[in-house]
């Protein structure tokens, strides 16, 4: 993880991924791109008008600080030394990240830094505070898009301010279309929630932000046994002040209510369901199709769009399938997830409609799969989503950062 090096890609794909990266260096406009998480939207980390266009495009609130992704150890060391000079002798990267960087990057894990005095990053990045978050993506499109640019991306993820993240391309489309002009679009990622972000400059270190590296796995860490959870999902709008910034915000809300029933909390009953004309139902591990409300009443298998190779445009897809940015079959054939679309069922007596999505009972799936089912059953029009919650309580697989971002979106039962 030294260096990456991109001289494989050739011919189409690297043409579409040389034009981004052109756009992101020569431009002030931001360029969507694939991570294994989500979706970025990117701009060159050290000019200011660039960084200031992401806030625009996103409407995000400017004192919510981005990422900035880096494609190297290298490239992170001049971030973190004045002025991009030559690091001195020590090594500038602190001790305690050198476990979890050897261990997870490039990878799901967002580490906070120091800014050096004198720093290339331009100020709107950090939004005024003493330290960054870095972080080497492992998609294969990210860090070579990375690589390309020759420059740190800042990048938060790629959907409007307050909606849910986006896991696709066609996601970015429905939230940015006319504010951006070009999606890197690398078909559905790998993880489906954000990084784990952790600050070990505090003493002991902790976690900000749950995501795709789990606190298990950080807790393996020399230096990172006794890791304290330092976000809030419990109870939000609480008098402290959030650690994180971004995690004090609206977020992660489809139009639609919804209602998060904890992991073993009674499921809703039937009244509750067809109190509503149109509503949306996602289930986990537990709950029967769609509740026992009935049969599906269409079962058209609908697919991705990804499936096999093939770019067929999804039923969710409302991406020109000629868009410039779009990658040939190869380069996007490395990356190959299915994500679970809604049934219909209709309910004869109460004429409710339920529109029914079925994560599966693997944690991973859920991941993957849930801001697309949000996403698609706002689409559907429904009033109200019932989730099916997952344990968190483990903390040896990914369900905390399941749990977390829908306990932002929802109205909580338990
Ligand atoms: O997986 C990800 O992390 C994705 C992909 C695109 O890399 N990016 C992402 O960025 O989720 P964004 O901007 O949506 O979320 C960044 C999170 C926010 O909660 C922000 O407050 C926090 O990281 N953050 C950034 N810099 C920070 C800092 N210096 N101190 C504390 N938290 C910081
Ligand atoms: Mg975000």
């Amino acid at each position: 993880i030294e260096e990456w090096n991109v001289e494989y890609a050739e011919g189409q794909d690297f043409q579409s991924l040389k034009r981004a990266a052109d756009e992101i260096v020569n431009t002030d406009t931001p360029v969507a791109f694939p991570t294994e998480t989500v979706y970025g939207l990117g701009a060159d980390a050290t000019r200011s008008s660039a960084v200031k266009a992401i806030f625009a495009a996103k409407g995000r609130p400017s004192d919510n600080p981005l990422i900035v992704h880096i494609h190297s150890l290298p490239q992170l060391r001049q971030l973190l030394s004045d002025k991009g000079a030559p690091s001195p002798e020590s090594d500038p990267i602190p001790a305690i990240y050198k476990p979890l960087i050897e261990r997870f990057w490039p990878g799901p894990l967002t580490l906070i830094l120091p800014v050096p005095e004198k720093t290339v990053l331009a100020p709107e990045v950090t939004a005024g505070l003493s330290t960054f978050g870095a972080r080497m993506p492992r998609s294969i499109l990210a860090l070579s898009l990375l690589r390309l640019c020759g420059r740190p991306l800042a990048g938060p993820s790629a959907n409007a301010s307050t909606r849910p993240s986006p896991t696709a391309a066609e996601h970015v489309y429905d939230d940015l279309q006319g504010r951006i002009h070009t999606i890197v679009d690398g078909g559905p990622c790998e993880v489906g929630v954000e990084s784990t972000v952790v600050d070990g400059l505090s003493s002991p270190p902790s976690i900000l932000r749950p995501g795709g590296v789990t606190v298990e796995q950080l807790r393996q860490c020399p230096g990172w046994e006794d890791v304290t959870i330092g976000y809030k999902d419990k109870q939000e709008g609480g008098a402290s002040k959030p650690r994180a910034p971004g995690m004090k915000y609206r977020h992660y809300s489809p139009k639609a209510e919804v209602i998060l029933f904890e992991a073993g909390a009674t499921r809703p009953a039937r009244a509750e369901v067809t109190k509503k004309s149109k509503v949306g139902i996602i289930r986990t591990k537990t709950w029967d199709a769609a509740l026992g409300l009935g049969a599906a009443e269409t079962s058209v298998s609908q697919t991705n769009g990804h499936v096999n190779g093939a770019s067929q445009p999804s039923a969710a897809s409302s991406i020109p399938t000629d868009a410039p940015s779009r990658l040939s079959n190869l380069l996007r054939s490395v990356i190959q997830h299915q994500i679970p679309h809604a049934q219909r069922h209709t309910l004869d007596s109460s004429g409710t409609e339920a529109w029914d999505i079925n994560l599966g009972a693997e944690t991973e799936d859920v991941a993957r799969g849930l801001f697309s089912a949000l996403r698609e059953l706002d689409k559907k029009g429904v009033e109200v989503i019932f989730v099916e919650g997952i344990d968190d309580t483990t903390g040896d697989d990914i369900a905390a950062a399941v749990m977390n971002r829908l306990r932002k979106a929802a109205e909580i039962r338990t």
